[in-house]
């Protein structure tokens, strides 16, 4: 099965800062900038110490973090973490059997994936999956052409199943959908789109069911397939993984988005009414992207905000997500460059375009490890338009480090506040045992120093007793198993009570 590139023409796509392709190398004799390194000085440190994140900070986002879940349980509404019912009550058990598909639908690529489960002893089979860029206009058109390109991906790759495959006669094929937009769970296979994020501004879904849009995009094909299960990315991650291990009871997101499930017993959650849950415990969406409580913001932050497609909203993925980070940092560069003429005289047409700069650039530039930062200089004058001296581009990788050392650490306090809150309601459950926290998403996979500050700020916060409890681990698989094994659990068509 072939795997369409993703190359993301969208802002919001995270790739790997991989250093072989970086751009070609700034001519030498082009560089003709003079010293800038003290005029900037004030700035770099004014940003320094705006977006400092110190232990006591951090104690208290995640003090707030454990409170405003608490919050959101206890009333629709309550805080603003949604923490929305997934109606998924039981996790993977391994004895899941049979052929599944997987659409994710989450950030500037859609996913496609089949496996065929062989249960505990055969586990993943086989697995084969297709990846297609969204293209930009989709992601501000109507509902109905989005649907369709989304569909016609789904009959196009369906239709090449190969014979590892086998669909049991009189079976429809059966899909776990993950949609990674704060939806409304009103059972585990439907749910109404509350809003759409990550730059997303498509007409008609918002208050409407998305399985049916899917739906009735697949019958206008007339595919024949049916959605089993809707999950966010967070939960389908949180399921793929405890596949795996057991001891999984949290999974974060840390892509374009960034967001949070974890397991909660049914007795915790005050808001819940009629909810049967025969394991006792559900997974909670907390869509933790809108948590905004005691961030360090910057004015560049706030003007990011202002001029963004949902201002005022997702504030914690606005200042800790892939999709801003590089966002922030331009503005900053921005300033500097007019304010101190961090760039000479280069001119700045290109550094003013909102999201030149992506996150993947500033962990290329963050990769250097040159005396001159040859590659950073290289990398300021291709994508961002502006020559640089040595010492310019020292700030500018300062800069960086500031913006994702902030962001590193804050998602490291909001994990903490989610193991704090589990563990507050049932003493020993988190620290008292093994507890794995799953994450997934290209910033973390692909941004080391993201990676570090964030492992750091947990370690600082939890102390070193709690924190050798806490295993924090890139998810094996990410959330498309995850969705073909909940759309398994599900099934229509079978049974896997262990
Ligand atoms: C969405 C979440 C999603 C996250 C990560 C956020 O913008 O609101 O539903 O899980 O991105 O993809």
């Amino acid at each position: 099965m072939s795997v369409t590139a993703a190359t993301s023409p969208s802002v919001g796509s995270f790739h790997p800062c991989r250093r072989s392709t970086r751009p070609a190398a700034l001519p030498r004799f082009r560089i003709s900038v003079r010293s800038t390194a003290v005029s900037v000085t004030p700035l770099v440190t004014e940003l320094r110490k705006d977006c400092a994140t110190p232990l006591p900070l951090l104690r208290h986002v995640a003090d707030a973090m454990a409170a405003d879940m608490r919050a959101g349980l206890a009333v629709e509404g309550g805080s603003d973490l949604k923490m929305i019912l997934s109606y998924v009550d039981s996790l993977p058990t391994g004895n899941e059997k049979g052929l599944f598909y997987a659409l994710d639908l989450g950030g500037t690529n859609f996913r496609v994936l089949r496996v065929q489960l062989g249960g505990k002893e055969g586990r993943v089979i086989a697995t084969e999956f297709d990846q297609v860029p969204i293209p930009k206009d989709l992601m501000f058109g109507t509902s109905e052409e989005l649907f369709d390109f989304i569909a016609s991906g789904l009959a196009k790759f369906a239709q090449n199943e190969g014979n590892k495959f086998h669909l049991p006669t009189g079976t429809k094929r059966e899909i776990g959908f993950t949609f990674s937009f704060p939806v409304k769970q009103t059972s585990v296979d439907s749910g109404i789109l509350i809003k759409w994020t990550k730059g997303f501004s498509v007409s008609g879904t918002a208050g409407r069911d998305v399985v049916a849009c899917l739906n009735e995009a697949m019958e206008r094909l007339g595919l024949d397939m049916r959605v089993s299960a809707l999950v966010n990315d967070a939960v389908g991650t949180l399921a793929g993984a405890r596949y795996w291990d057991d001891d999984v009871m949290v999974a974060i997101i840390l892509g374009t988005g960034t967001n949070a499930c974890y397991v909660e017993r049914v007795d915790a959650i005050p808001k819940l009414q009629d909810h049967a849950s025969s394991s006792g415990s559900t997974i909670i969406n907390t869509e933790w992207g809108a948590f905004s409580k005691g961030l360090p913001l910057t004015e560049f932050d706030r003007d990011m905000d202002a001029a963004s497609i949902n201002p005022g909203e997702q504030i914690f993925e606005k200042t800790i997500s892939g999709m801003y980070l590089g966002e922030i940092v331009r503005r900053v560069l921005l300033k500097m460059a007019q304010a101190d003429e961090l760039f000479g005289d280069s001119i700045l047409e290109k550094l003013s375009t909102p999201f030149v700069l992506r996150t993947p650039d500033l962990c290329a530039m963050q990769q250097d490890t040159s005396d001159d930062l040859q590659d950073v200089g290289s990398i300021l004058y291709n994508v961002a338009g502006v020559e640089s001296n040595p010492s310019a581009r020292k700030i500018v990788v300062e800069v960086c480090d500031t913006i994702v050392k902030r962001g590193g650490r804050l998602a490291g306090a909001g994990i903490v506040g989610i193991l704090q809150k589990m563990e507050e309601d049932s003493k020993g459950v988190i620290f008292g045992k093994r507890t794995v926290v799953a994450m997934d998403g290209g910033l973390y996979e692909n941004y080391p120093q993201y990676r570090t500050y964030l492992s750091e700020a947990v370690t600082e916060l939890l102390g070193d007793d709690s924190a050798k409890n806490v295993v924090i681990e890139h998810s094996k698989d990410g959330s498309g198993i995850g969705a073909a094994l909940l759309a398994a659990a599900n099934s229509k068509y079978h049974s896997y009570d262990s």
